[in-house]
């Protein structure tokens, strides 16, 4: 890949996603949020410091470094690379903050207004460097860039959603029901957003890692009509909201289209999976089948959700935020950080000395043990959270922040190159999470 298609700041978004999820992970424990307890005001903010401080953040991230990728062309407006990243984490604690407030702390609920809208300027702005960069004739016919631009469409229609029940909860002229509207919400963040993108960013990334042929088939564009079609009646379901009308029939034909697309992709990623040249999938592969069994599980659960809602939809919702997207991403996470970090400070050396590979920057064993624990728990939890069990939920909530702290000392491992011997490393290490033009130093010594 060349290194002039790598944004400068997806590090940061990388480390900025890192410290909400243990956040939260942390909060989630010293609250004692657990089974049936979900909707109180401090486990709205952990649930949004996990949902949009960690994984939004983390795909927006990959999102900002893939898109070129895709288009094979650079980032358009690489300037609002930052600002973006600053209203998203801040409007996430805003937001975080705001939840709290309805909890009789009174200082705290101008945040509840101020979150949605430092939310939308930073979504707005990711949204215009995305569609610049990747809207062109050529790239429009691949079904994983549409993927991506669809993947926006659900993001709007996560924010709107929010925006819409931030408004009813503040009492202001703006009233929806809540009920009818958390679901519509829940599905479009956690499908027509980040399920979405992830499906759309995985198409690329799987074929890249497993040495696999690019070529669409019949399945990837199915699974693009299916989500279409799910948008499209997530969109209908706010029309719907917004006149005061039922969104059941809508919740079950989204079920009905979801079963069917995730149904397709996990067929079309197998039919990748055969077609690999690699002959032993690396530790992120490996784990990312995991991540892909948790999808199975969570679409599996989705249509009882939608009908029974309690239990079963906390753990549907469970196995879909932490054990689909979050196994996926933290297993791919490692293996990204690790090129990303050979790119920065090894492609400029090619020709002039010897350079590691890239997979002598990771500790495999150290990341597969810390990707058994996440799983093993996010499964653990899964199950408390249906059969109602606190304190197996607390004990597993455990095992995932002991598994998020090993991933997290094992990424910044890799980015102090710690994995290799000392002769191979260079003098100057490059920055932990700020772009390489913060630190002169290491910039000049790659170019020497
Ligand atoms: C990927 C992003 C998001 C996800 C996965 C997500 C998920 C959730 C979940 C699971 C709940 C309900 C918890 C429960 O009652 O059991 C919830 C409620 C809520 N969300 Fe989000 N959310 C996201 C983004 C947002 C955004 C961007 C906003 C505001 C702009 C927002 C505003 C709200 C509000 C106001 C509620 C409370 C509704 C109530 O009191 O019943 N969310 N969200």
């Amino acid at each position: 890949m060349p290194g002039k298609t790598l944004s400068p700041w997806t590090l940061s978004w990388f480390g900025s996603a890192m410290i909400a999820l243990v956040l939260a992970l942390v909060l989630a424990l010293a609250l004692d949020i657990g089974p049936g307890g979900f909707d109180r005001p401090e486990a709205l903010a952990v649930v949004h410091l996990f949902a949009l401080g960690w994984l939004a953040q983390v795909m927006l991230g990959a999102l900002v470094q893939f898109v070129p990728v895709l288009a094979a062309r650079p980032l358009a407006h690489a300037r609002l690379a930052l600002p973006a990243l600053l209203a998203v984490s801040c409007g996430t604690l805003a937001l975080a903050g705001g939840f709290l407030g309805l909890n009789g702390l009174a200082t705290l609920r101008p945040f509840f207004l101020l979150g949605p809208a430092l939310l939308g300027a930073g979504f707005a702005m990711l949204t215009v460097m995305i569609l610049a960069t990747l809207v062109t004739r050529q790239t429009l016919r691949l079904a994983e860039v549409r993927m991506v631009m669809l993947a926006l469409v659900g993001l709007a229609g996560l924010w709107l959603s929010g925006v819409a029940m931030v408004l009813t909860l503040e009492g202001s002229g703006v009233v929806v029901d809540l009920s009818q509207a958390l679901p519509l919400h829940l599905l479009f963040g956690i499908g027509g957003f980040l399920t979405v993108a992830a499906f759309g960013v995985s198409y690329k990334l799987f074929a890249m890692f497993l040495i696999a042929p690019e070529g669409a088939s019949w399945q990837r564009h199915a699974v693009f009509a299916l989500a279409a079609l799910m948008a499209g009646l997530l969109l209908g379901g706010l029309a719907l909201l917004a006149a005061g009308g039922r969104v059941m029939p809508v919740l079950i034909g989204v079920s009905a289209v979801s079963v069917a697309g995730c149904g397709l992709y996990l067929h079309d990623v197998r039919r990748l999976w055969r077609a690999r040249r690699r002959p032993v999938p690396e530790v992120n592969m490996a784990w990312s089948r995991v991540a892909l069994g948790f999808l199975a599980l969570a679409v599996l659960l989705m249509p009882l959700a939608v009908l029974q809602g309690g239990a079963l939809a906390e753990a549907g919702v469970f196995a879909a935020l932490v054990g689909w997207l979050s196994t996926l991403t933290l297993s791919q996470m490692i293996r990204i950080t690790a090129f990303l970090t050979w790119i920065q400070v090894f492609a400029p050396l090619i020709g002039r000395r010897k350079v590691p590979l890239v997979q002598q920057l990771t500790q495999p064993r150290r990341a597969a043990w810390a990707l058994a624990l996440w799983s093993l728990s996010a499964g653990a939890a899964a199950l408390c959270l249906l059969a109602g069990a606190h304190v197996g939920f607390r004990l597993a909530l455990g095992g995932l922040l002991i598994a998020a702290l090993l991933i997290l000392s094992e990424l910044v491992a890799i980015r102090s190159l710690s994995h290799l011997p000392k002769s191979e490393r260079p003098a100057r290490l490059p920055p932990l999470i700020l772009p390489v033009f913060l630190k002169p130093s290491l910039q000049t010594e790659t170019q020497r």
